[in-house]
């Protein structure tokens, strides 16, 4: 579980903890929602968007007036840039609220969030049923008793949801199917979402994995060792551009030059059909340096350490994310089925949602 409502407020799991610590911590209000967010106790696009819903009901809660919808709004959309399912939660928690009376505002962004967070466990488990026949297609067109090998890169599972997980879902589907599955899990360096999430939830159902350094996949892919690689998104653009995690790019990359299929899922809530260029569009993190100069880790005694691993005041460069042009994708893995990463697939697949952005087929 990573987030749920109890009668203090909001629970959520501190993954900068993890792999180390299983800890629920609360969030008792709007400032400790924003914390959460900002200092990635909760990431992933999909659970910055429920996280941020929450937040806005606690915020609500404590200041139900126009003034308190509104600094709520804009306090948690402040804490990330990249991922648009915070401000897709965000907008759709302020245009409920705003014509209420503030007395009634409470109760409804409760309940509001609620229905936010339980709509993404639909839609990843819709994604997961839609991604497992890519899987068994691709099963199938290998020798009897083969397994199938899946690449995937950041953490896009049910650490980054409410549950199931964008990216995981197909591969948690085959596993409990039988069919036979072996994930390939990027390390994702700096902050390592692949080494201490993925590997970590991976474990937790006990889906076959191997942890790779990042510059990895490009070798296995030459070797014919990756069927089919799987990645979440922060962003999606109109024209089917993929903004995620910085290095995906690289492996779309390779994945193109070798033959592999390079399959993106994509909840429709991380689509924005305002942006069609991804790469002159899209905003992208810029953190902190010490992400890339210093590294942490449980010692031989059981203690978390930090350690400083490069030479002292080298410059970092640290981009949290990268633009994978839509050209490279094979296929967009959505509830509403496979689409191809182009404009009119996804007007035609999501026209509520395009039709808002003034979008038509
Ligand atoms: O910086 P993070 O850990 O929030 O980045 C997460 C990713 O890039 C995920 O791949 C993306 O949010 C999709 S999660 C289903």
């Amino acid at each position: 579980m990573t987030i749920r409502r109890t009668a203090a407020g909001v629970e959520i799991l501190d993954q900068t903890l993890l792999p180390h610590e299983t800890r629920m911590v609360l969030l008792g209000d709007l400032a400790a929602a924003a914390e959460a967010i900002e200092a990635m106790r909760v990431r992933g696009a999909p659970l910055i968007g429920a996280t941020a819903a929450y937040g806005l009901a606690l915020g609500v809660a404590a200041e139900p007036s126009d003034s308190g919808l509104a600094e709520a709004h804009a306090r948690l959309l402040a804490t990330r840039p990249t991922a648009i399912n915070l401000r897709w939660a965000l907008d759709r928690m302020r245009a409920r609220l705003l014509p209420l009376a503030p007395s009634a505002r409470a109760a409804v962004a409760w309940a509001l969030a609620d229905e936010i967070a339980a709509e993404d466990v639909e839609i990843n488990a819709a994604i997961g049923r839609h991604g497992l026949e890519i899987f068994r297609a691709l099963l199938a067109q290998k020798p009897a008793g083969s397994t199938l090998n899946v690449l995937t890169h950041c953490n896009a599972g049910r650490l980054a949801c409410v549950d199931w997980g964008t990216a995981t879902s197909p591969i948690y589907q085959a596993f409990e199917a039988g069919m036979p599955i072996h994930v390939w899990v990027d390390e994702t360096r700096p902050r390592n979402q692949g080494a201490s999430l993925t590997a970590w939830e991976l474990a937790e159902r006990g889906v076959a994995h191997t942890v790779i350094p990042d510059n990895t996949g490009g070798h296995l892919m030459q070797h014919g060792l990756v069927d089919v690689v799987i990645v979440g998104t922060d962003r999606t653009t109109a024209d089917g551009d993929v903004c995620n995690k910085i290095g995906t790019y690289l492996k779309a990359l390779a994945a193109h030059d070798n033959g592999v299929p390079f399959y993106v899922a994509l909840p429709s809530p991380t689509i924005d059909f305002t942006v069609s260029d991804g790469v002159a569009e899209i905003p992208i993190e810029e953190r902190s340096a010490r992400e890339v100069s210093h590294m942490s880790g449980r010692t031989a005694d059981g203690r978390i350490e930090t350690v400083e691993i490069l030479p002292a005041g080298a410059k970092v460069a640290n981009y949290g994310f990268d633009v994978t042009p839509a050209r490279l994708v094979t296929g967009l893995v959505t509830e509403r089925g496979v689409v191809a990463a182009d404009r009119a697939a996804l007007v035609a697949a999501f026209p509520e949602a395009a039709g808002a952005a003034g979008l038509t087929a």
